[in-house]
């Protein structure tokens, strides 16, 4: 990540704590929920002016392992669930150049952005990207090679359910990867497990630090194949 991306999110986690501290009570505590859920997950014009330049280096990196993981598949199918403005998408698609990209997000502004920014790139011919809820995935079974998620599975409004269907969406075999901000973030937001609740569909997942400031982890990942 960027200097100027750990700035941006060193300054989230110090207004958290910050935030939490200053209220005390359960009633207190359901504000910052609805904060939080306001703040992460900003209008497509507020997150790319936020997030989409600083994070350049983060992009880059999930592309990189993705790559890794596809190594060897010929004419991968990979499905981005919340895919958001389409940065990810541009750099997968240039890593892999036999690769098909299909996005899903359930907010129609950042498909638009998402489908102008792969135009621009060159790329709208291996691209596709739907409108739609993790929790109905509208794929047949074992539709894609890889799926692949960025700050989006805290959002889900059931994680459990949302990574049950990314499994049914992989073929046997195939890869999920999936990074997030960590589960104490998903417990305050949405009281759910975050990428935690992706060990049930997943019982071969490991969820690992991917990056972190000192001992105050930022970002983690979900690896794991389809039985
Ligand atoms: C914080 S943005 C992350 C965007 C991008 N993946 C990134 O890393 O920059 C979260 C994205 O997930 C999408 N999203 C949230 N809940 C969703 C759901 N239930 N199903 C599909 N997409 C969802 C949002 O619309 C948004 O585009």
């Amino acid at each position: 990540m960027s200097v100027a991306g750990r700035r941006v999110v060193a300054v989230g986690v110090v207004a958290v704590v910050l935030g939490g501290a200053a209220f005390v009570g359960r009633s207190r505590l359901a504000g910052i929920r609805t904060s939080l859920r306001t703040s992460s997950s900003p209008g497509v014009r507020a997150y790319e002016l936020l997030f989409g330049g600083p994070l350049g280096r983060y992009y880059a990196g999930i592309a990189a392992d993705c790559a890794g993981m596809l190594a060897g598949s010929p004419a991968p199918s990979i499905l981005e669930v919340g895919p958001g403005p389409g940065h990810l998408a541009v750099r997968l698609l240039t890593a892999i150049p036999d690769a098909r990209w299909t996005g899903l997000d359930i907010d129609p502004a950042m498909i638009a952005a998402a489908h102008a920014r792969l135009d621009r790139a060159g790329l709208a011919e291996r691209s596709t990207c739907v409108e739609g809820d993790v929790s109905a995935l509208p794929f047949g079974d074992a539709s894609f090679d890889l799926v692949v998620t960025s700050f989006s599975a805290h959002h889900w409004p059931d994680a459990a359910v949302g990574f049950a269907e990314v499994a049914r969406v992989l073929r046997p075999g195939g890869t999920i990867l999936a990074y997030d901000l960590p589960a104490w973030w998903a417990r305050i937001e949405r009281g759910s497990d975050g990428l935690r609740a992706g060990l049930g569909p997943f019982p071969n997942a490991v969820v690992a630090r991917r990056h972190g400031i000192g001992p105050v982890t930022i970002v983690e990942r979900l690896a794991a194949t389809r039985g």
